[in-house]
């Protein structure tokens, strides 16, 4: 077994991403802001297994090039900050009168300026977080950390 399996859970935060921005593109702001609260909270779920799970057994691992943990850390933060002012336009967009479709298209932009760091981070995981972590770790405790990650994010099943 690898942590390469993790990438599932990404795939699976990417689809939920993509829901939500069907509902944007269909002008449904209620069920856009709905989609984006689930996805959010998923992608919280998955970020503090790595952070508080995963992260301790990476350190094992020593000094990485391109890899210290406050990059990926750092990662997780910024991403979250995009949320925060999505959930922001959402509700402003909510509140206006008048034809919302330009503010949705500055809102489509910034969303792919967030699905870029997302494709970034999920790279680095998959190039330097996971193979150290297949490296510092045995079958058996590969097994039982990612079975805890595919736990914390059972909603996704
Ligand atoms: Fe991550
Ligand atoms: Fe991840």
């Amino acid at each position: 077994m690898s942590f390469a399996k993790l990438l599932k859970i990404h795939e699976r935060l990417n689809e939920l991403f993509l829901l939500h921005q069907e509902a944007l593109l269909r002008l449904d702001l209620e069920l856009a802001a709905e989609r984006l609260r689930i996805y959010e909270r998923e992608l919280r779920a998955h970020m503090r297994v790595e952070e508080e799970l995963l992260m301790p057994v990476y350190e094992r691992a020593g000094k990485i090039a391109g890899g210290p943990p406050e990059f990926f850390i750092g990662e997780h933060r910024r991403m979250l900050e995009f949320l925060t002012r999505f959930a922001a336009a959402l509700s402003e967009l909510k509140g206006e009168s008048g034809d919302p479709a330009r503010r949705v298209i500055r809102l489509f932009d910034e969303e792919a300026m967030f699905k870029s760091l997302c494709d970034h981070h999920d790279m680095r995981e998959r190039n330097i977080f996971f193979p150290a972590l297949d490296r510092v770790t045995d079958e058996a405790e590969r097994q039982e950390l990612i079975g805890r990650c595919f736990a914390a994010n059972s909603q996704l099943e």
